[in-house]
């Protein structure tokens, strides 16, 4: 099949690539851009690891192809913040231990960036609502949410 040119604004820096058509958007971050912090998992939208933020909602990249999101705003974790200059998010988590090998840590954050955008002030029902299609191995889920209602306190005074 022959590629498609697609053109994607990443982070905020616009992207113009011929891509296959039945290229993953997931492959297409990691691979063809290099953004490899968004992860995979399992691959058909259950583990939650390769959530983006699609045109500001919280999105499955691996159940999109990449020709799809033509045209598309996106941001991924690399957008969120940097090492010595984490958002409050990110330092939440740092805080609060709320990741240990950091598989799901990318896509907990950015559910957790569209979580706390529509729901501010987020109660803790909200918050594992929120995280209920974003699989985590390691933390039992406590300090992820611990993380996240820190934010929202902080976001509450
Ligand atoms: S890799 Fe996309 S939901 Fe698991
Ligand atoms: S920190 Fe290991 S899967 Fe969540």
């Amino acid at each position: 099949m022959s590629a498609r040119d697609i053109t994607v604004t990443v982070n905020g820096i616009v992207h113009r690539h011929a891509v296959e058509p039945r290229l993953l958007l997931a492959d297409f971050l990691r691979g063809t851009l290099g953004l490899t912090g968004t992860h995979v998992g399992c691959e058909h939208g259950v583990c939650g690891a390769c959530t983006i933020m699609l045109d500001g909602d919280s999105m499955r990249a691996c159940l999109m192809f990449a020709v799809q999101a033509d045209g598309a705003g996106i941001e991924t974790v690399e957008g969120l913040g940097k090492i010595g200059h984490l958002n409050p998010l990110q330092q939440s988590f740092h805080e609060h231990h709320a990741l240990q090998c950091g598989f799901c840590t990318p896509g907990m954050l950015m559910t957790a960036t569209d979580l706390l955008k529509k729901y501010p002030l987020a109660t803790d029902d909200e918050i594992r609502e929120g995280l209920s299609g974003n699989l985590c191995r390691c933390t039992g889920y406590e300090h992820i949410v611990a993380a996240i209602r820190a934010v929202v306190k902080e976001q509450a005074r």
